[in-house]
Parts: C-alpha cells; sequence; structure tokens
C-alpha cells in the first residue's frame, strides 16, 4: 500500500522512515520533503504544497493513509478537505487543531474543563495589558496568540521585558488631535498574559481516534540554543526518549487531569480529537504535572527518539486510529533510550545561513539514524535549507551511552558553521 506523509522537516523524514520498514507499505512519498528523503531510495519525495494538490495526489495515486507532520496544514484543514474526499488521513480536523493554533481557544477550553494549567489573562487592548502586568509582576509570560513557531513566547523575568513584550506584539493605542484614543488594533492580535511556573518540563505525546488514547513514550527536548539551557530559544536542538521526570505517578495524573479531560472536553465541545495530541507538560517539585501548551501533532525532535524506539508496526497503529479501534492496540518499546542531537545552520535561530555544502554523513545503522531537516540537494549535492539542518539520533543503553553515540555521529558531520550541544539529555544524566 502506499502512504503519505506532509512535511518537510526532522520529524517528517523519522515518520517516513518508520513507515518504509511496515510489511503492508510498499511506497513512502513524502511532500515536500527534504535532501534526506530526496537521496533515500525507499522513499519518494514530491514536491506538492497546498492541501488541494496533496489531495489530488493522494487520490490520484489511490493513496491508502496520509499522516501529517506539521501544524501549518493542519490549521489550513487539510484533514477535513481530506475527509469530505474520502481520503484517509490521520490528523485534526481544523476546529479540533485550534488546541494548538489559538492559545486564547486553549486557555479558556481548560479553564471550561479544569484542566491543571497557568493563571492567564487574554488582551487585545496595550493600556489593558501594561496595567495588568504592573498589577501581577515578574516573573511572568507573554505569549502572542496564533502559530508562531515556538517564538511567539516570551519568559520574561523583569517586568521591563514583559512590557518589551507587549508592546512587540500589541499596537499601542495613541491620542489623536481630539485627545480621544485611536485604537490601532484593527488587525485582533492577541496576547495572552500568563503566571510563570517554575518546574520541570516533558512531552507527553498520545493518539487519539476521537473516544481511545494510546499513549506514546515520554520524552524531553531541550528548546534554548546554547548549553546549559541557555540562549534563545528555538524549536529544540535535542530531545531524548524516555524522560525520567515522568515517574508512573505524574503518569497516572497527566492522563486522569489532562489527557482525558481534553479528549472528552473535545468530543463534548463538537471537535472530537482525532490525531496526536502532545502535552507540553511542567512538573514540579511535587509531582504534580500542569499544560503549558497544546500540539495537535508529534514534537520535532520528539518523533525523531520516540519513533526510533517504537517497534510496532506503525502502519498499522495508524490504521486502527482512523479505523476508531485504538482500544485494540498495545504498543512495543525498545526498552532502551534514545538521544538526538539537532545540528543547526550558522545564525540559527535568528537567521539562518543556507547553501553550506553538507559532507561525511554517518551511515545509518539500526542503534543510528540521520533525520534530515533543512538540506536540498542541489545538483546533487548536499546543502543546508534551513535552520535546523539535522537530527543525529542514537539507542543506548544509557543516556549517556546513547549522548555519546549520537555525538560520534554528529562529530563526523561536516558543514561549515553548524552548531550543536554536547549537553543534551543532562537532566535525564542527572536523574
Ligand atoms: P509554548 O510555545 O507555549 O510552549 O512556550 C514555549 C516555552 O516557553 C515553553 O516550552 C516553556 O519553556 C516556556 N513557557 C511557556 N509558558 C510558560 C509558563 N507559564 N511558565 C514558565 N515557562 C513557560
Ligand atoms: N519540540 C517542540 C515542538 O515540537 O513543539
Amino acid at each position: 500500500m502506499k502512504v503519505l506523509v506532509i512535511g518537510s522537516g526532522g520529524r517528517e523524514h523519522a515518520l517516513a522512515w518508520k513507515l518504509a520498514q511496515c510489511d503492508r507499505v510498499q511506497r513512502v512519498f513524502v511532500a515536500p520533503g527534504n535532501g534526506g528523503t530526496a537521496s533515500d531510495a525507499s522513499l519518494v519525495t514530491v514536491a506538492l504544497h497546498t492541501p488541494e494538490a496533496l489531495a489530488d495526489f493522494a487520490q490520484a495515486e489511490k493513496v491508502a493513509l496520509t499522516v501529517v507532520g506539521p501544524e501549518a496544514p493542519l490549521a489550513a484543514g487539510v484533514v477535513d478537505l481530506f475527509r469530505s474526499r474520502g481520503l484517509r488521513i490521520f490528523g485534526p480536523t481544523k476546529a479540533a487543531a485550534e488546541l494548538e493554533s489559538s492559545k486564547a481557544y486553549a486557555k479558556a477550553f481548560m479553564q471550561r474543563h479544569g484542566i491543571p494549567t497557568a493563571r492567564s489573562a487574554t488582551f487585545t487592548d496595550a493600556t489593558a495589558a501594561h496595567a495588568y502586568l504592573d498589577e501581577q509582576g515578574a516573573p511572568i509570560v507573554v505569549k502572542a496568540d496564533g502559530l508562531a513557531a515556538g517564538k511567539g513566547v516570551v519568559v520574561a523575568m523583569t517586568l521591563e521585558e514583559a512590557h518589551a513584550a507587549v508592546s512587540d506584539m500589541l499596537p499601542a493605542n495613541t491620542l489623536g488631535e481630539t485627545g480621544l484614543e485611536i485604537r490601532h488594533n484593527e488587525g485582533g492580535a492577541r496576547v495572552v498574559i500568563e503566571e510563570f511556573m517554575q518546574g520541570e518540563e516533558a512531552s507527553f505525546i498520545v493518539l487519539c481516534d476521537g473516544a481511545n488514547v494510546v499513549t506514546l513514550a515520554t520524552s524531553q527536548d531541550h528548546k534554548r540554543i546554547f548549553e546549559g539551557d541557555t540562549g534563545p530559544n528555538t524549536g529544540g536542538m535535542g530531545a531524548y526518549s524516555p524522560a525520567p521526570v515522568v515517574t508512573p505517578n505524574v503518569h497516572a495524573k497527566a492522563m486522569h487531569e489532562i489527557i482525558w479531560p481534553t479528549i472528552h472536553g473535545m468530543a463534548r465541545e463538537g471537535r472530537p480529537f482525532t490525531g496526536f495530541l502532545y502535552a507540553g507538560l511542567m512538573i514540579d517539585a511535587q509531582g504534580q504535572p500542569r499544560t503549558v501548551e497544546f500540539n495537535c501533532r508529534l514534537g520535532d525532535p520528539e518523533a525523531q527518539v520516540i519513533l526510533m524506539r517504537l517497534k510496532s508496526d506503525l502502519f498499522e497503529l495508524l490504521l486502527h486510529a482512523t479505523d476508531g479501534t485504538l482500544d485494540k492496540v498495545e504498543l512495543q518499546w525498545d526498552r532502551r533510550t534514545a538521544l538526538g542531537v539537532v545540528m543547526a545552520a550558522a545564525g540559527y535561530p535568528a537567521a539562518p545561513r543556507k547553501g553550506d555544502a553538507i559532507t561525511a554523513l554517518p551511515a545509518g545503522h539500526a542503534d543510528l539514524q540521520v533525520f534530515h531537516a533543512g538540506t536540498t540537494l542541489q545538483d546533487g549535492r548536499l546543502v543546508t535549507s534551513g535552520g535546523r539542518v539535522l537530527c543525529v539520533t542514537a539507542l543506548g543503553e544509557s543516556v549517556k551511552l546513547a549522548q555519546q553515540r549520537a555525538l560520534e555521529g554528529v562529530r563526523q558531520v561536516q558543514f561549515a558553521g553548524a552548531q550543536w550541544r554536547n549537553d543534551i539529555g543532562h537532566r535525564a544524566i542527572k536523574h
């Protein structure tokens, strides 16, 4: 059977790599894919970009199943379109994807359903937002509403930073000649201001078919660019699975207090959730998880480490997920740790440089895979084409061994200006 993976990052390369190993899968298309999917003989990369073009392709090729990697096509309604044409696709509808695409919707949803999260307020008016900041004090978190690829969040340690973030995200009102206030926010920009939560973060990802849930292995990523978790936020500089901070007790709480109320709440609100549901957890010193955010997709680079450890057949799993029979599924996992180190381009995250030649990639084997993200083939040569370039992912008997194996792979790769962190997994090593 034929399968289509939508997206072009490391997560999608990992999905395609895993699907290509499934018994009943003959062909895996990746659209638009990257340099890694294009140079892999077991995958077919197709240059398709719009939901309509993807649906036409799936119909013409008789694709049995489509899986969506990133949030943007979900928020654009690709699942709704495929379903309206009778095409099998795994992912949330546009309405369900609002759990990620609108932070204001997600916060209000959590309040309605008693799901633990940071206290928050939403503003369209800059004056009111600034006043609220002064009332609350720092540290405090300012978030732009809408998809911002992880860059619309400012964790402000001082009120000064918080005010600057609000000024950045909300056009201020000014006084007109008559002394009356002129409101400039006609585009409807919104910010969510929320309580700063202390603790350790983990990625808790499940598959849902609208009613049943299967949990994936836990994971953690490192969002900051520099070692020691410092510097600006990125899409993720590395990840590992499992996450030791998610003890059996934390796991049970996350299911009962966050995941199930979300699945039931979405069904009751007429937006049954189908797809990967990713709850970003903040776990405090008492082991109480709260929701930092919802994503309606797999994480990147979490997917790379989770899929490295998945022993079950991903195609059969996704068929159950689209048939509404996830209650019949039990997943098998490699007991070892998987750890992925992202190699990013020079200038990432502010202004990643493109076009650097990439050479000396280590050959993949059972315990090491190089997943591509920002790479492309230029006249048969592999070059960088985006911020996160590669994710070198390894399995090992311990976090330390998986880290060593991944870093050995990283050190072989050559491209000018490569940035990576040598300390991915440091929290798990401490545990
Ligand atoms: P988000 O896009 O909502 O996941 O936010 C990006 C990152 O900002 C998260 O992964 C956290 O590290 C941090 N963050 C977001 N909200 C909070 C919060 N309320 N308290 C502390 N840190 C937060
Ligand atoms: N690694 C975080 C994310 O995918 O959102």
